[in-house]
């Protein structure tokens, strides 16, 4: 089920525990390790418990569906008082949600969706996934202000929300421009590794001086990206313009140097609106919204990158 759709309110199934005076253990289903931002989303989720006085179990599943399905089976044979976890792929959920649903263990889903009922999990703290891809799309057609312009795209990985849903609000906002056109589009998995290696394909597929614009749904696969175009000998953000999403540090810098164009940031502060969510739920019951949602920002040169590394670097990025 689309996360929109989760809008609709639906009875919460899962009863309130009498846990709040006591520390509360939680169970967190982490994807690994891909990325900056996941690296940040991690070290804030950490510091968010500590700071509560949460016994937070950290799960590391490195990128395997089946890894977060035995962690979450392990978190409810524990009892935990409740259950975190970063969906790695949308789909192949409801089984082990119905588990932690009849074991009474609140699940929140942190930064992206499942297909599967909300009445399956307390609430999901995401952003705005299909916005972030339209922010990045329009950013473009106002960039090209009518020029012809041939595009390429990292996605994320296969069957990722984020990677589902960042295409689909490109894809809507140039829609209807005939001057912008999706010339390749390939995942790289929203690693840096995967973003150089996939960039040199379409650089040798296209000839560098035929592509106008790379879109990365993330930043890491553009910062990959941006290094095989230096070594085709182009002028990252100048000769290819480059958005992508998260608004990591390495990103403001590449901004900041003229090597990349726009970045959307992804907050990592998931686990903070998510555990006010949980603790308000365990102390009277009060249901949270299905979806809380995160804000997106569009960061371009116009901002001041550099001073926003300087603050960003030392985050957990
Ligand atoms: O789900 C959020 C995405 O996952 C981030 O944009 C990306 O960097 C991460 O791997």
């Amino acid at each position: 089920m689309n996360i929109r759709s989760t809008l609709l309110a639906s009875a919460v199934t899962f009863l309130p525990v009498t846990a709040m005076a006591q520390e509360l253990t939680i169970g967190f289903s982490q994807i690994g390790s891909e990325s900056g931002w996941r690296a940040a989303e991690t070290t804030v989720t950490r510091q968010e418990a500590e700071n509560r006085g949460i016994d937070l179990k950290f799960a590391d599943a490195q990128q395997k569906q089946e890894n977060q399905i035995s962690a979450l089976r392990s978190f409810i044979a524990q009892g935990v008082d409740a259950i975190l976890i970063a969906p790695v792929v949308a789909t192949g959920w409801d089984e082990v949600l119905e588990e932690a649903s009849d074991a009474e263990i609140p699940v929140i889903l942190l930064d992206r969706t499942v297909d599967a009922s909300d009445d399956l999990y307390l609430t999901a703290v995401t952003s705005d996934l299909v916005h972030e891809g339209s922010v990045a799309g329009q950013w473009l057609v106002d960039t090209v202000d009518g020029g012809d312009c041939r595009i390429v795209e990292l996605q994320g990985t296969t069957g990722s929300s984020p990677a589902i849903d960042r295409k689909t609000g490109f894809e809507n906002a140039i829609e209807g421009h005939d001057n912008l056109e999706i010339v390749r589009s390939q995942t790289g998995d929203f690693t840096r590794s995967q973003g150089k290696v996939v960039m040199e394909s379409f650089l040798k597929a296209e000839g560098g001086e035929n592509i106008c614009a790379l879109y990365a749904h993330n930043d890491d696969m553009a910062v990959g990206a941006i290094q095989a175009i230096r070594e085709a000998g182009l002028q990252p953000g100048t000769d290819i313009l480059i958005v992508a999403i998260d608004a990591v540090p390495d990103a403001h810098l590449a901004i900041a140097n003229g090597e990349m164009n726009a970045t959307i940031e992804l907050t990592p502060n998931m686990a903070g609106p998510a555990l006010d969510a949980l603790e308000a739920y365990l102390a009277d019951g009060t249901a949270p919204p299905k979806w809380i949602q995160t804000e997106s920002r569009l960061y371009t040169a116009a901002d001041d990158n550099q001073a926003i590394y300087e603050v960003k670097k030392g985050l957990g990025y």
